[in-house]
């Protein structure tokens, strides 16, 4: 296996004068993205496809082998043995043609979305995958939803096309009018199941055959020209007739390929293809990377900082505990965001403003690390976070600044947490606040400082399993989880002022989260309703408010 690339195409920095120019062709050879899906989708094979081009693997089935791999040697990680899940992120980087992509993988279950919020924030592209069967997901549309509030450019992969899906058209009807994004199909496929035959290049109207060939190969794609006579032995007659009026139709609607709008995430290219049988993914890499956004300016709380800012600035976007059970480490994901990051850096950290010699920055490959040199906007590297980061801390050299936080997600399971062994308090308490500064679950406190049990408060049930388990695996603690019956949590905008200014509230629990802020808990959304009606000044989020 050839090893995760460290950047050999970055330019060679030799004076000052030449930085800013060789800064500009590194940020020119970036790319950066994320998958996002519903289980089953298919992303684990088209992220395996993917890297096959990219050479960072020889052959499919090495991301799941690897897994197994991995799921061995971690202990924690034996819940996702056992479940049959992916639950931890990866950063992916290869190289393909002059490009560096780096790819954040997300975990696959559903309970693990707020990782993927999390992912996102970190990501200047997204690839919708969808099953053609099965078209829109849930957990695609909240992912979506995601993606537009940052305006992230989407391009979408219509997948398994050699299984009988629904009608091309009414795919992309499904996104125009349910997510409200206008489509452009970049390939239009003749027949679907059984019957797929391929698919026409728009701009060439050239067909792309396919053929069911060896899951793991690299394919060879065989092109013909739409009015080829050859074409007429591998595609029958009124396949071609459908496909083409099809094709025709779009274009009579009128919709061009306009790249401003993609960037502004107003309009999606559409692919269709397959990924398990290797059938259109790499003219979907070829065209994805011509259109994706490199890296882009991100917001601080001064205004955007540019990638092309002399300094190096970052942010964590992702804590990770335990990666590898023999050291006991722990984490922090840096997005690189300007300048160049350099190994033995010294670094300044925005929230402590301690300064901080980055010594032993690594790469991460699934199981894999390598140490970095340098890395540069869109990259992604892992520094070991002896408790110091917490997710969306910044990371400067020279002016100060700092990126604006990450959101937390608004939970939907609640639960006491209980140690029924007092001789293992320090250690429950250091677990506790251990998973929580890496955002494993969020955890709030009861008002009544007599109650000591933390509360677990979480997006999915897995979530709630996989805390248990790693508190038992890592820190020697066995927990009790006692569920407390409330589906719904808000936090107050004004914090304690505007919730003393209304008085007694009926119907919710005011408890408050680990920075002493008011969240209150509702058995149903019908409670929340009715507060909301009794109260109209109060001011509730969703969304635990960011940490400055
Ligand atoms: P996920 O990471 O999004 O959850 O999906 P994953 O790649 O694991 O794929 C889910 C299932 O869909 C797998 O089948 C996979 O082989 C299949 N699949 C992915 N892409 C295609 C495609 O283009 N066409 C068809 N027909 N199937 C596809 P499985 O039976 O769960 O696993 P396996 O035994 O095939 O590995």
């Amino acid at each position: 296996m050839k090893s995760i690339s460290t950047g050999n195409n970055a330019p060679q920095i030799n004076d000052d004068e030449n930085f800013q120019h060789s800064l500009q062709e590194a940020v020119n050879q970036r790319r950066n993205f994320a998958i996002i899906s519903h289980p089953d989708a298919g992303k684990t094979t088209l992220t395996e496809k993917l890297l096959l081009y990219g050479g960072a693997i020889q052959q499919a089935g090495a991301v799941k082998a690897r897994g197994e791999q991995r799921k061995v040697t971690s202990d924690w990680m034996e819940l996702e043995k056992q479940r049959g899940i992916s639950i931890t992120s990866t950063v992916l980087q290869f190289e393909y043609k002059d490009i560096t992509v780096n790819l954040l993988d997300t975990p696959g279950h559903q309970d693990f979305s707020e990782d993927t919020y999390r992912t996102l924030a970190a990501a200047d592209n997204a690839v919708m995958l969808e099953d053609a069967a099965k078209g829109l997901e849930p957990q695609t549309r909240k992912l979506f939803e995601v993606c537009r509030l940052r305006n992230i450019p989407i391009f979408t992969f219509i997948n398994k096309m050699d299984r009988p899906g629904q009608e091309p058209l009414s795919l992309l009807d499904e996104i125009e009018s349910e997510l409200n994004l206008s489509t452009f199909a970049v390939n239009w496929p003749i027949g679907s199941g059984d019957l797929f035959r391929g698919v026409i290049q728009r701009d060439s109207r050239d067909v792309i055959l396919f053929a069911r060939g060896e899951r793991g190969k690299q394919s060879i794609e065989r092109r013909l020209k739409i009015n080829d006579p050859k074409l007429s032995e591998f595609v029958e007659k009124e396949l071609l007739e459908k496909a083409i009026e099809e094709l025709d139709l779009l274009e009579a609607a009128g919709s061009a390929l306009d790249l401003e709008l993609v960037r502004e995430g107003e309009l999606t290219p559409v692919f269709f293809g397959s990924a398990m049988t290797n059938f259109g993914v790499r003219p979907f890499l070829d065209s994805f990377l011509d259109m994706a956004q490199g890296p882009v300016a991100r917001n601080t709380t001064d205004g955007p900082v540019d990638p092309m800012r002399e300094t190096f600035t970052g942010f964590v976007f992702k804590l990770q505990a335990n990666m590898d059970p023999r050291h006991r480490d722990r984490v922090a994901f840096v997005r690189v965001c300007s300048g160049r990051f350099q190994k033995d850096m010294t670094v300044s950290h925005a929230r402590s403003g301690k300064n901080i010699r980055l010594s032993r920055p690594q790469k991460i490959f699934a199981q894999d690390r390598s140490v970095v040199e340098d890395a540069y906007p869109g990259d992604v590297i892992g520094l070991n976070n002896p408790g110091m980061f917490a997710i969306g801390d910044t990371l400067y050299t020279g002016k100060h600044v700092e990126y604006e936080g990450i959101p937390c997600f608004s939970p939907e399971i609640f639960c006491w947490l209980r140690n029924p062994n007092p001789s293992a308090f320090k250690n429950f308490r250091k677990g506790v606040n251990e998973l929580r500064e890496e955002g494993a679950v969020q955890i709030l406190y009861d008002t009544d400082q007599s109650k000591r049990d933390p509360i677990l408060a979480a997006v999915g049930q897995l979530q709630l399993e996989v805390v248990q388990h790693r508190l038992e695996n890592e820190y020697s603690v066995e927990t009790i989880v006692d569920p407390m019956g409330y589906q719904v949590a808000r936090w107050v905008k004004g914090g304690w002022t505007s919730l003393e200014q209304i008085g007694r509230i009926f119907n919710c629990k005011t408890v408050q989260d680990s920075w002493q802020r008011p969240v209150l808990l509702f058995k149903n959304q019908w409670n929340l309703n009715q507060l909301e009606q009794d109260h109209p000044s109060l001011e509730l989020s969703a969304v635990a408010p960011v940490v400055s």
